[in-house]
């Protein structure tokens, strides 16, 4: 049994490695919200980003870079100057800045996608490190496809790095192909070969494709890693990245057998995964470990009976030590601004006075609605977000009139600025006519791909939460909206993926603007 108990570090990559998966990407004030909710996790790293690849990742690192208070900030990129240079420009100002270099090691990848020798990769990942080294005092280096690649480059090249100055040295399992014992083997070898390897702290990173990512990272661990890279939910590339919440819980609950803590703090957990799913409209299975919401539910009579003989007979860890705090009616119509706030604060949102003032309004109008108010209301509530900006396109009413034996026919009244646009269409159901007459006002088509709706509180009068993906000229943009009324939740979750979709088609027309004058000023 472990006496030790040694410290690993958290660095989550849900901003960077989840962001980037398909259905899951995320604005600006989007990140700003996961990246302060992952602070008060108490994450010991968040990669906020990959700045090379757009104008908008990088304003996003930079915009968490000057943010965050504790934790380091990381900025990816690949191990060529143009990449570090606007990895460093946008995370500099944090408070500890880390740029993470990356090459892949493996010989596929160098045949078939760098087409470059082992020679070459060697003398660009040590560049790549020295120059990241001249800029930023922390450098992680990660050997993309590390599992793949042969042991004795994997040795050499991991070395060389450190003699450059990286201060993590990373090994992702890229694919998701390997098994806990080879993955496990693979750390194990490296700490006994590489001469240097105790200057660094070694990072396992990995995917999911055979559902062995958590297995995988905690066999790196048991073989020396002390850094763990994970995302909330386990959202990622395919099939995801290790779920953070596992690991931690992991650790947590069998303390006694890994011998290892990490600083998060366990009771954030569920309120970040509910802000994740909400952010991106990516759900929970329902029976996913530790956030699904059947993690704590014990269904069989024999289980019930007894859990509650004692908690200790079914449960390994209880729902309180992750966040879940029991569903309960709190709050009714003569509630005043008082219990509100001091309901808010027990479910661990500090409310400003305008966000209050803003809340209690959204509370009486649904109180006007609805009899029970529940928790999960509340936090939809404060999820419920409107982006006033004058151009965008908000909702002032709608009629529908629906039935067996009718067409559906809906009415749509819509503000934009000071404009009141108007106009009705039909379609198959009351959403799609809905649909159909904002295309007719607004002049823009999109394609629904995805459409789906959840009761996020108990009762038939519960607040609905609607999310939809739509694809506007063949980029997808998620819009996500709750009401006691779906048909008005799915107009405004329609206009809220369409307002994304006019704001990132003006912020790329400003950003040709700004590249035509640069290039001006170039000749
Ligand atoms: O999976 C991977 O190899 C990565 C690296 C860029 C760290 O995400
Ligand atoms: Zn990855």
């Amino acid at each position: 049994m472990p006496t030790v108990q040694e410290r690993i570090y958290i660095f989550d990559t849900t901003l960077r490695d989840g962001e980037q998966s398909p259905g899951c990407s995320m604005n600006l004030e989007e990140k700003l919200r996961m990246a302060r909710q992952l602070e008060q996790l108490r994450v010991d790293v968040i990669e906020a980003g990959f700045p090379i690849a757009s104008v908008g990742d990088f304003e996003a690192v930079q915009a968490i870079a000057k943010m965050v208070e504790h934790g380091t900030v990381a900025a990816l990129s690949r191990a060529v100057k143009t990449d570090i240079d606007r990895a460093w420009e946008a995370v500099r100002h944090a408070r500890k800045p880390r740029i993470h270099t990356f090459i892949a090691t493996s010989d596929i990848h160098l045949v078939h996608k760098l087409k470059k020798t082992r020679q070459q990769v060697l003398s660009e990942a040590v560049w790549a490190v020295e120059y990241a080294k001249t800029l930023c005092n922390d450098v992680e280096f990660s050997c993309e496809d590390s599992s793949r690649s042969d042991i004795d480059f994997l040795c050499e090249i991991v070395e060389a790095t450190i003699v450059a100055g990286a201060t993590v040295i990373n090994l992702p399992d890229t694919v998701g192909y390997s098994v806990p014992e080879e993955y496990g083997a693979m750390f194990r070898t490296i700490k006994e070969r590489v001469s240097n390897i105790n200057k660094v702290t070694l990072s396992a990173h990995c995917h999911n494709d055979l559902g062995l990512a958590v297995a995988n990272s905690l066999a790196a661990l048991h073989n020396g890693a002390r850094q763990v890279e994970c995302t909330i939910n386990g959202i990622g590339e395919r099939a995801g990245n290790a779920a953070l919440e596992e690991i931690v819980m992991a650790i947590k609950t069998r303390q006694e057998k890994l011998g290892f803590i990490t600083n998060v703090n366990g009771e954030e957990i569920y309120k970040s995964s509910k802000l994740l799913s909400s952010l991106t409209g990516m759900m929970v299975q329902r029976n996913k470990a530790i956030v699904g919401a059947n993690a704590f539910a014990h269904e069989a009579g024999i289980h019930q009976d007894g859990v509650l003989k004692s908690t200790i007979t079914y449960e390994i860890m209880t729902p309180q030590s992750v966040g879940i705090k029991h569903s309960m009616l709190v709050l009714g119509k003569h509630s005043g601004r008082h219990a509100l706030k001091q309901r808010y604060s027990e479910l661990g949102y500090v409310l400003s006075s305008e966000d209050l003032e803003r809340a209690y309004k959204s509370f009486c109008a649904l109180a006007d609605q609805k009899k029970e108010i529940f928790d999960e209301d509340l936090v939809a509530i404060l999820e419920d977000r409107e982006d006033n900006s004058v151009d965008l396109y908000h909702l002032q009413n709608i009629y529908v009139s629906s039935g067996t034996n009718i067409r559906p026919t809906a009415t749509i009244e819509l503000k934009q600025g000071e404009q009141v646009l108007i106009d009705s269409a039909t379609g198959d159901g009351p959403v799609d006519a809905a649909y159909k007459a904002i295309e007719r006002i607004t002049g823009v088509a999109g394609k629904l791909t995805e459409y789906s709706i959840k009761s996020v509180s108990l009762g038939h009068d519960a607040i609905g939460e609607v999310f939809v993906r739509v694809d506007f000229d063949g980029v997808l943009f998620n819009g996500r909206a709750v009401s006691t009324d779906v048909i008005t939740g799915s107009v405004k979750a329609y206009l809220e993926a369409l307002n994304r979709a006019l704001t990132a088609k003006k912020r790329k027309g400003e950003q040709q603007k700004e590249e035509v004058k640069d290039a001006a000023v170039a000749v």
